[in-house]
């Protein structure tokens, strides 16, 4: 397996291409504030008290307000009902100062999380979860597209320029949040695109024709060295936690020290993971241009 160290110009820095971003997203909010007289809002809905969740939310709150953007950020108490929750964003949707709104996953058990998410306007959806935005995307019109894949996205234009056309990319997992949106993103850029999952029986030679391979599975080093194209940008979106040596540390789903030969990857951390809020705000802005039929471009 190729044991090449890693080359500093094939790693592909999330984290500073995300700060340029929100450098980007706060000079247009400004400059939003001085034509408009307005400023984008995102409400931020938590529920409960899991802890990963909270650290989440306090972080989207923080660069929210870093990005002049208004944050509104509702904390529900764990037996908070159906009904309440429902009627909390019925009010969001026609508030005038919001025009984002996140519900934090995952809900407590009790609570129907798709019934809420397809309660949010659609226009507000900055998730991009509801099956209208879902169905937009599907069909090549404009949706607000959900952040980790949008940000997948951002990564490889900027590495392999805004045309990828033609180009062979395999997405690895289909779920609603990753892998799936990311399939469409990537044929609405028309690549030619393979999906595998848990059932596909050749998962490995699969990957291994890929130009642009994207790994959203969740288990800690699954994708192997072999299974990378001599060439190929790789994106890693895992997250996992694992423990070593008496140690917790976070690592991806590609076994990174492996990848010498790709052309270019995402390291875990610092790669994927700062895309996804930059996307968040990116998406807030977004909708408010749209909802107030202005454009900063
Ligand atoms: N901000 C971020 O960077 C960000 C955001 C979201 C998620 N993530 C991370 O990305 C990873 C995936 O998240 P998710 O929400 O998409 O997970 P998910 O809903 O659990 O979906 C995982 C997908 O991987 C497939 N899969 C599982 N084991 C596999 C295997 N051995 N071979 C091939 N495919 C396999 C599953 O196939 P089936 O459909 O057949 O079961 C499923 O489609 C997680 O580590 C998560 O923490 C990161």
């Amino acid at each position: 397996m190729g044991m090449d160290r890693i080359a500093d110009r094939a790693i592909i820095d999330g984290k500073r291409f995300a700060a340029g971003l929100l450098d980007d997203i706060t000079a247009r909010v400004k400059k939003l504030e001085e034509e408009t007289g307005q400023v984008p809002g995102l409400a931020v809905v938590l529920v409960g008290e899991d802890p990963a969740s909270r650290v989440y939310v306090g972080s989207k709150h923080r660069q929210t307000l870093a990005a002049g953007i208004a944050s509104f950020k509702y904390e529900l108490p764990a037996e908070t009902t159906q009904e309440e929750l429902m009627a909390l964003i019925d009010r969001l949707n026609v508030d005038p100062a919001v025009h984002g709104i996140l519900v934090q996953l995952p809900l407590p058990a009790h609570l129907d999380a798709n019934a809420v998410i397809q309660e949010i306007n659609p226009n507000k959806d900055v998730d991009g979860f509801h099956i209208s935005n879902a169905g937009r995307l599907a069909t090549g019109q404009p949706a607000l597209v959900p952040c980790t894949p949008l940000g997948c996205l951002l990564l490889l234009k900027d590495r392999l320029g805004a045309n990828l056309s033609g180009l062979h990319a395999v997405v690895l997992g289909k779920s609603n949040i990753v892998g799936r949106p990311m399939v469409q993103l990537l044929l609405a850029e028309s690549c030619t695109v393979t999906i595998a999952h848990s059932r596909t029986r050749n998962a490995p030679e699969l990957c291994r024709e890929a130009d642009i391979l994207i790994v959203a599975v969740g288990r800690p080093g699954l994708v192997r060295g072999d299974w990378i194209k001599p060439g190929a940008v790789v994106i890693d979106v895992g997250i996992n936690r694992v423990e070593a040596e008496g140690k917790s540390r976070i690592v991806g789903d590609v076994a990174f020290e492996e990848a010498g030969h790709a052309g270019a990857i995402t390291p875990v951390p610092g790669g994927v993971g700062p895309m996804t809020i930059a996307c968040l705000l990116s998406n807030t802005l977004t909708a408010f241009c749209r909802q107030h039929a202005v454009n900063i471009d």
